[in-house]
């Protein structure tokens, strides 16, 4: 990496490593980030499964200045906007029918959401007449984002521990993940999703009704790494909601607005959230975005009740936030990227992604690859007959992740507990690898962008045999929607 495109180690911004060095990026176009000195990365990660329409999309900055010279602000206390009017009325129609009704609450992003979610549910049932009701219990090795409320209900080691005496914590219940399943997943996991979802169960009875909603990402993604919920799993952990009076969250802040193929990830589950909670590819990473989505049920409580909702930030429905997703759902609806990212569907860009990525099955360092439309993820093992992953200070998924993106091609990795360090905050590795990637590959940019990420990945799992020691990559990246956004048919300054 040349060193004027890097930012060095030491710098006035507080950065998330002082051991890592960063580029410095300057330029998106369709799948591609550019560097000061012209190198282009492959963004195989959708920056972190953010980018689902692409880089670089004139329609959206377009869009973002003509609201901002007409109007840049008001506050949410004193005036409603236009753009906030009709996007939110465009967001329930796209939630589906069972948001008609609704309404919905716009923030800058996804622990916002989450907060304003899980308050949402609290003040629901105070409204309602069940004022003992303010747990909200959720999943293991679950991530609901990064403020002290949404860590509460995280189940992510690393991004809770240190934080851990200063969190309210309640019931985090097991989470199906059939790779490594503590039941027995020989029937294709049906069996495993009927014995987990009871714990639910359990858990709500143990509040002795002060259960008040239930949250869950319906397919993990920030922690495990694209884990696709068993059959009938989530369907059963609906019903036992519904029956006990506990609110369904679903936090959709990775999975929404395409990401799996279909608008929100539920669709694919038949369930359908009292609370729909949506960040990420709502703006496609062009302004600061996040969104609540609430049914009629809830909003009704509070209309016919108190009459107002007891939260608020200052940034609330920003006008040029709104503006750019209002412009990225027109953008993605206009060239059904929806459609494009589902990879059951023969022929579209997520079905070629998903067949490069299967084909890493085959290297004796991938125990399982796993994922849904365009998010998917890879996970190392040194023993694939025993899955016994590769000791995290091997550090395995980092390193073929830095080996990507020497190459040129961006990917997440999801971190692990590694071994002790003298340092009080402990450390963590990679064990898994990521990728969610834009939306729309077209003919030149599928024929180089397939080739380009599986030979990253596979240069690094098959030539360096000392890499024996991690688990999961994932790679969540966005596909390029325009015809003349295939950056690397027209420049190779890196060889793949
Ligand atoms: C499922 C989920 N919820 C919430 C969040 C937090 O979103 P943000 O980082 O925008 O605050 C994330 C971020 O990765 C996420 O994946």
């Amino acid at each position: 990496m040349p060193d004027s495109t890097t930012i060095q180690a030491r710098s006035a911004v507080l950065r998330r490593s002082f051991r890592k060095e960063f580029p410095a990026a300057v330029r998106g176009e369709g799948i591609y980030v550019l560097d000061a000195d012209g190198n282009q990365y492959l963004d195989l990660a959708g920056s972190a499964a953010v980018n689902f329409i692409g880089h670089g999309v004139p329609e959206i900055s377009a869009a973002m200045a003509e609201q901002a010279a007409k109007l840049e602000f008001v506050h949410t206390s004193q005036f409603t906007t236009p753009v906030a009017e009709a996007y939110a009325e465009e967001l329930l129609a796209f939630a589906g029918e069972h948001f008609r009704g609704g309404a919905v609450y716009f923030t800058c992003g996804g622990s916002e959401s989450i907060e304003t979610a899980l308050k949402l549910a609290r003040q629901y049932q105070i409204e309602i007449g069940q004022p003992d009701r303010h747990q909200i219990l959720s999943r293991q090795q679950s991530y609901h984002g990064s403020t002290l409320g949404a860590l509460s209900v995280s189940g992510n080691k690393r991004r809770r521990e240190i934080y851990l005496p200063m969190v309210r914590e309640f019931s985090h219940v097991g989470m199906p993940y059939c790779y490594r399943c503590d039941f027995d997943c020989s029937d294709g996991c049906r069996n495993c999703g009927q014995q987990y979802a009871p714990e639910l169960e359990r858990a709500i009875e143990t509040t002795n009704g002060e259960a008040a909603g239930f949250i869950f990402e319906p397919v993990s993604g920030a922690t495990l790494g694209a884990v696709v919920p068993p059959p009938g799993y989530l369907q059963i952990v609906a019903e036992i909601c519904r029956r006990h009076g506990v609110l369904l969250i679903a936090d959709e802040v990775m999975t929404g607005m395409g990401r799996t193929g279909r608008n929100f990830a539920v669709e694919h589950y038949d369930v359908v959230p009292d609370i729909l909670v949506t960040a990420k590819g709502l703006s496609s990473g062009y302004a600061p975005l996040g969104a609540v989505i609430a049914t009629s049920k809830v909003v009704e409580a509070i209309a016919a009740g108190s009459g107002a909702f007891l939260h608020g930030f200052t940034y609330n429905a920003h006008p040029i936030s709104l503006a750019a997703g209002r412009a990225v759902l027109r953008y993605l609806q206009e060239r059904h990227l929806v459609e494009a990212g589902d990879s059951s569907r023969p022929g579209t860009p997520a079905s070629h992604f998903k067949q490069a990525l299967e084909s890493l099955r085959n290297e004796n360092a991938v125990g399982d690859v796993r994922g849904i439309g365009l998010l998917w993820a890879v996970e190392f093992v040194a023993d694939k007959s025993t899955k016994r992953p590769f000791p995290p200070e091997q550090n395995f998924a980092g390193r073929v992740a830095s080996a990507a993106l020497k190459r040129g091609a961006v990917c997440s990795s999801i971190p692990c507990k590694a071994a002790s360090t003298a340092s009080p905050v402990s450390t963590y590795s990679w064990r898994r690898l990521r990728s969610s990637p834009p939306s729309k590959l077209h003919g030149p940019s599928d024929s180089c962008v397939r080739p380009r990420w599986t030979r990253s990945l596979h240069s690094e799992v098959t030539l360096r045999p000392e890499w024996t020691g991690q688990r999961t990559i994932s790679l969540n990246h966005s596909l390029s929607l325009s015809s003349d956004s295939c950056l690397r048919c027209r420049s190779r300054r890196r060889s793949a």
